[in-house]
């Protein structure tokens, strides 16, 4: 046994691993250089802490499962029990496998056990090219009882130099909402007990230098990968130390183990940057750019119907929305919830995945010829998982969803959730899309909704969330193999499934139901935290905001859905040819741009006023790059400053223009600044350190900036 060192871009991982008992993570953090035996002892040394009064008479040193019986007495590591006993381990190393291939990700395996408590784990530790971190416990029950497991949690040590914690919550149409505080004694938990990923999930949990920003200071953050109940947490102890992790949250008796058996944590990723926010973005968009699956044809322009048309299905309209949906520059048409048995509102069908025969009496071949015979590729909502009890499946089958004996849980937008632990329900649900999927060839595209909480998820007299998250993750697996090149979207309310698990299976998510521009600039940021724009739908709705009622200029709906994956949710059919010809100018900017905003590095601006964000995207070998600018509110100050525009190489010039082909947005000032017209050239340098002087934007306006190197 050793001391292993994994180092990866600009990321170090020191694991002193020479037992008895489980490794510790001896520093996880920036690069600390090539180090000898010597120098890897001297680390480790430097690291231990001394002896204290009224404590331990040995150092307490946290492993990545920490124990109570190596001093441990934060959150420990690992909580359960064999009837009372077996409730505190000792794990004693028992071997370790060391992958560190020239390339590719840098892997340790540790293998330990504690025979007294009747159990093994297995904890794989893998440091990607990129610098991404992840982190994976496996536990077997080897006694001859069962074993309640009641929490398996990686932890991962920070230092104290972390003085500041940012995370994210949120609710429906209002996802990933910062919120941000000081790092103190105790421990900031953020448990999610919705059955679903949640809309306040922490897509990161981050620790940082006091101030950090996008653009400076280290940071270090995590993200649990588990599109169930979770848990993912920040500890600091007074006793010095500080921990991030994050694991499943199973309810009591939810995991018990039988002689045998084995449970497997999500995998805990965990991601360091010495530049700020962007730095963590950096490293978690090129591993996720990196997947084999990730999608790399050109994302499709899509227009979704559900804001055009909602339950109100009807064949001619539709025909309609697609035909001008073509003329606008459209790639992909997709028809929303309404179009199966019994749906005519939210309160019945689901669960009946059959073309509803009144409504559709041609079926839906004719909308999907249609639309594919003007070159646009056809989707189709889905919602798998859920069923009303206002539908044949549920009357014929009252026992298939997920409840306690005796009551249902409380009903939410009318329906339930279908127990896909029960093999004859699970089969059906497969059944009916492969079929579905089957017979219309033309369906490309599924928009897979969740609409609710997994309340009181009984599965057969006990908690089920554990295995339905299983069920669903087998059933997308499924699907996808029988149906390869069918595309999925993650949709849930809006955003409540967005979870690394969850886009190990599906092509993009669906970041929030709301489609107010000026949200969205929000709800996007942070998303944008763990997702590259291409994974993330971004829509211009209509004018005035279903959601918030907000009135918006087509500049500024189109400026912010340009940075994602772009579409349109409004009723085009009825718009004015004047807002046809200028949408259809930003979807073509948008195509122009695709290829740069969907592969190239995201920055966002550290502006001095809130009511001024900025963000871009520059390409990789830093000769283009988009930026926009947009104002959030008035300001105290008339005028907010330059804008920075950082992420270019400072040694390169470039040539900055506002964005050509789009209308400009109105601005409150006499004349702009005297660059806009003709464009300016400046050094990379000088673009980050002094930035530009912008028009005076009106309040919800933004200007869309292109940059490119001159040499
Ligand atoms: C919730 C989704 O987030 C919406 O986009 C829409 O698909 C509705 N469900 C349909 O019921």
């Amino acid at each position: 046994m050793t001391i292993l060192h994994l180092r990866r871009a600009r990321t170090s991982l020191v694991l002193d691993a020479r037992g008895p008992g489980l490794p510790r993570v001896v520093h996880w953090g920036g690069d600390v250089g090539d180090l000898d035996d010597d120098g890897l002892r001297h680390l480790t040394d430097a690291t231990v802490p001394p002896v204290v009064p009224s404590s331990f008479d040995e150092p307490t040193v946290l492993s990545v499962l920490p124990e109570a019986s190596a001093g441990w007495s934060g959150r420990p590591g690992l909580a359960g029990h064999r009837d009372g006993a077996g409730w505190s381990t000792a794990f004693r190393l028992d071997g370790l496998d060391v992958d560190q291939p020239a390339d590719g990700p840098a892997r340790v395996t540790v293998r330990a056990s504690d025979p007294a408590a009747g159990l093994t784990v297995t904890i794989e530790i893998t440091l990607d090219p990129y610098g991404l971190l992840t982190v994976r416990h496996r536990l077997r029950n080897d006694g001859d009882s069962a074993y309640e497991l009641r929490e398996l949690t990686p932890v991962l040590p920070v230092p104290a130099v972390a003085t500041e914690l940012l995370d994210l919550t949120g609710r429906w149409c209002r996802e990933r909402s910062p919120q941000r505080h000081p790092w103190q004694h105790g421990a900031w938990v953020r448990e999610g007990r919705h059955g679903r990923t949640g809309h306040d999930a922490t897509l990161l949990l981050v620790a940082g230098t006091t101030g950090f920003g996008f653009g400076h200071g280290e940071v270090w953050a995590v993200h649990t990968a588990w599109s169930g109940d979770h848990v993912t947490f920040a500890e600091r102890r007074p006793t010095g130390e500080s921990t991030l992790g994050g694991g499943e949250l199973p309810a009591p008796g939810e995991v018990r183990l039988d002689p045998g058996e084995s449970y497997e944590t999500p995998l805990l990723y965990a991601v360091w940057s010495d530049t700020g926010l962007d730095g963590l973005s950096d490293v978690l968009h090129t591993h996720l750019r990196a997947r084999p699956g990730h999608p790399r044809s050109p994302r499709p322009v899509t227009l979704n119907v559900w804001e055009a048309v909602y339950f109100d299905h009807d064949l001619d309209r539709l025909r309609a929305l697609a035909d001008r949906a073509a003329q606008i520059g459209v790639e992909r048409f997709v028809l929303d919830d309404g179009w199966f048995r019994g749906r005519r509102d939210d309160t019945a069908g689901l669960g009946d995945w059959y073309v509803d025969e009144g409504v559709w009496p041609d079926g839906l071949q004719p909308l999907i010829d249609h639309v594919t015979g003007q070159g646009l590729q056809f989707g189709l909502w889905v919602e798998p998982e859920m069923v009303n009890p206002d539908s044949d499946v549920f009357r014929a089958h009252p026992d298939w969803v997920l409840a306690v004996p005796g009551r249902l849980p409380p009903a939410w937008r009318h329906q339930q959730v279908l127990d896909l632990g029960r093999p004859e329900a699970y089969d059906y649900v497969l059944e009916r899309l492969d079929t579905l999927l089957t017979d219309h060839p033309g369906i490309r595209y599924l928009k897979w909704d969740q609409n609710r909480d997994l309340t009181e998820a009984g599965h057969h007299g006990r908690p089920g969330v554990h295995g339905q998250t299983l069920a669903v993750y087998r059933l997308f697996d499924e699907l996808r193999n029988r149906h390869p090149g069918v595309e999925i979207e993650s949709c849930s309310s809006g955003g409540a499934r967005v979870d690394l698990a969850i886009l190990a299976r599906t092509d993009r998510v669906w970041a929030s139901d709301c489609n107010d521009a000026l949200e969205r600039l929000s709800i996007q940021r942070w998303t944008g935290l763990l997702l590259p724009p291409e994974l993330i739908g971004t829509h211009v709705g209509p004018e005035r905001s279903h959601t918030t009622n907000r009135v918006h200029d087509l500049g500024f709906r189109a400026a912010t859905a340009l940075f994602g994956h772009h579409g349109i949710e409004w009723d085009i059919a009825s718009i004015s040819a004047a807002e046809q010809t200028e949408l259809a100018a930003w979807v073509a900017l948008h195509k122009r741009l695709r290829p740069l905003l969907h592969a190239g590095r995201v920055v966002r601006v550290d502006h001095p006023d809130p009511a001024v964000w900025a963000h871009g995207v520059v390409d990789h070998d830093n000769t283009r790059a988009v930026y926009a600018v947009a104002r959030l509110a008035t300001s105290v100050t008339q005028l907010p400053g330059a804008v920075r525009l950082p992420g270019l190489d400072p040694g390169r010039r470039y040539r900055v223009r506002q964005v050509s082909g789009v209308p400009a947005p109105a601005s409150i000032d006499l004349s702009p600044p005297t660059w806009l017209a003709a464009g300016l050239t400046l050094s990379g340098a000088a673009l980050a350190r002094v930035g530009v002087q912008l028009p005076a934007l009106h309040p919800e306006q933004s200007l869309v900036l292109e940059v490119d190197a001159v040499d």
